[in-house]
């Protein structure tokens, strides 16, 4: 592995992001989810007229983490009306970190997060917020890890079936 570099993703890298987010995606959920509901969820969250919207509002940033030219995850945050949901105006969100699971555990999540806490400060956010599926343990104890502590829940519909999210904040 190189030196892992934090690049913003701009509209002409959108076949690079389309492609680290649906194996990514696909990589944590597929073991816990069918895959008719895997494929209704990947062609509509990361279809290209979707993703090209995302990457031209002012409100969102998208960044890879590259080992030597290869995309092995990337970060999108959003502010204003561009998050989720809690559009409270002075929150930053972390709507994505994944990092491909050949690279899990090598500190990239962590280098993806920094670079989020970056953003949010040169932001003059106070806070940080993201949620993240009850089940998905891994990123729950990197998050706990980062100091996010839990507020709120929600429902996340993936295809059919309804999953609950555990919203987390972290005060900056
Ligand atoms: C969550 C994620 C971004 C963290 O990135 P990462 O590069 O693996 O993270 P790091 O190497 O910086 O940190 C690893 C941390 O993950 C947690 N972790 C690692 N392996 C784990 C395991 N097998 N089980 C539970 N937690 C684990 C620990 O908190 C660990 O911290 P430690 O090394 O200090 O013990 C990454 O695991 C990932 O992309 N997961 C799949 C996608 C995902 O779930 N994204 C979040 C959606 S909300």
């Amino acid at each position: 592995m190189q030196e892992i570099i934090i690049k913003k993703v701009e509209v002409e890298d959108i076949a690079q992001l389309q492609k680290i987010s649906c194996v990514t995606f696909a990589q944590t959920f597929e073991e816990h989810n069918s895959a008719e509901d895997m494929e209704a969820y990947l062609s509509t969250s990361y279809a290209t007229e979707k993703l090209i919207a995302e990457l031209n509002n002012a409100n969102s940033e998208f960044y890879f983490a590259l080992d030597d030219a290869i995309v092995v995850g990337y970060l999108k945050v959003n502010t204003g009306d561009a998050q989720t949901e809690n559009k409270d105006s002075s929150a930053f969100e972390i709507e994505r970190i994944y990092v491909d699971s050949a690279y899990l555990g090598k500190k990239i999540g962590q280098l993806l997060f920094e670079k989020a806490t970056e953003l949010a400060k040169a932001k003059n956010k106070p806070y940080i917020w993201l949620g993240v599926w009850e089940e998905n343990h891994r990123a729950l104890a990197f998050y706990q890890k980062n100091g996010f502590v839990p507020f709120d829940k929600h429902i996340f519909k993936l295809g059919n079936d309804e999953q609950t999210d555990i919203l987390m904040k972290l005060d900056l």
